[in-house]
């Protein structure tokens, strides 16, 4: 059996959070963790060999350099600048600037696997890992708005008495304040939203809170941390299992929706190799729109880093 691998650069509270996940699912043989931080990682490291104990399959939990990375299957980057509290532009200076000191050098040493990009601004930074990497797009992946959908599922549930896995809702967009529900496309078994609970619920309130939840979080404890690591947990286990699930994920456009060269949040198919499609939605007018605006914003996030 080839043992699955991943490496989780960064350990902040993303990246342990991710990796104590990973041990308590069983998602992989072997959890690499990179930090510059070495005795952070290695705190954690021993930490989650403790947590492994507990499992019937074996883990590995190894430290690693980025650059030993040619037999990694998944590469997480959760890395941060310590910015998020700062302006988006300042952020993305900051672990712009870290990114492009990690994966030119990986390239050099044989990584051949799939990135997964958690860093924010997180559709910048993916679309900025797939230049610096030269892999085919359908290696570079980003958590996008997958959370942001996950998190509109789960306040329509509260709202409608449904679990949210049954809610068939979905936001678009930039992993940010533009990102926007397809309200068009939503449906409960295929009875649209609008139709089933048109006077009950303030659609649009929970659009809003869905998109300021990560906000929210981050002014009482100063990070996200579970949703984001269930998060990557979940696209991992649809990568390493095969499973075809369609999330809406931060994918590089080149020509749906009439986009190229950005990286944005869109439905697409995950299979054991990445992206296998990105579904391309009839919007209507108003979500052309909308999308066109996300689309700008990120492409103005990548000018400004130059790519
Ligand atoms: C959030 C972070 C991952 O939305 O951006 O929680």
């Amino acid at each position: 059996m080839k043992l699955r691998k991943v490496m989780i650069i960064g350990v902040g509270n993303v990246g342990s959070t991710t990796a104590y996940t990973f041990v308590n699912r069983g998602i992989c043989e072997e959890i690499a963790l990179v930090d510059l931080n070495k005795e952070l990682a290695y705190g954690h490291a021993q930490d989650l060999l403790d947590a492994a104990a507990y499992r019937q399959n074996m883990v590995k939990v190894s430290l690693r350099e980025s650059t030993d990375c040619a037999d990694i299957d998944i590469v997480i980057i959760t890395v941060t600048s310590g910015l998020a509290q700062k302006s988006r532009k300042e952020e993305l200076d900051g672990t712009s600037k870290i990114i492009e000191s990690i994966v030119p050098n990986m390239m050099k040493n044989g990584f051949n696997g799939i990135f997964l990009v958690a860093t924010n601004p997180c559709d910048a930074i993916t679309y900025q890992v797939w230049k610096l990497s030269g892999l085919p797009r359908h290696r570079v992946i980003g958590t996008g708005v997958w959370l942001d959908t996950v998190r509109l599922r789960r306040l329509l549930g509260e709202k409608m008495d449904i679990g949210p896995q049954s809610i068939d809702a979905f936001i678009v967009g930039e992993h940010g304040d533009s990102q926007f529900p397809v309200w068009s496309h939503s449906s409960i078994y295929g009875i649209n939203l609008n139709k089933l609970e048109k006077n009950k619920v303030d659609f649009a309130q929970i659009g809003t809170q869905a998109r300021k939840m990560g906000f929210e979080i981050m002014e009482r404890k100063h990070c996200t941390e579970y949703g984001i690591a269930s998060t990557i947990t979940e696209i991992c286990q649809h990568i390493f299992t095969n499973s075809h699930r369609a999330l809406a994920l931060s994918c590089i456009l080149d020509g749906e929706y009439g986009y190229k060269n950005v990286a944005i949040g869109v439905p697409a198919i995950l299979d054991q190799h990445g992206i296998k499609k990105i579904i391309e939605l009839d919007f209507i007018e108003k979500e052309k729109q909308l999308f066109a605006n996300s689309v700008e914003i990120v492409k103005g996030y990548i000018e400004h880093i130059n790519l």
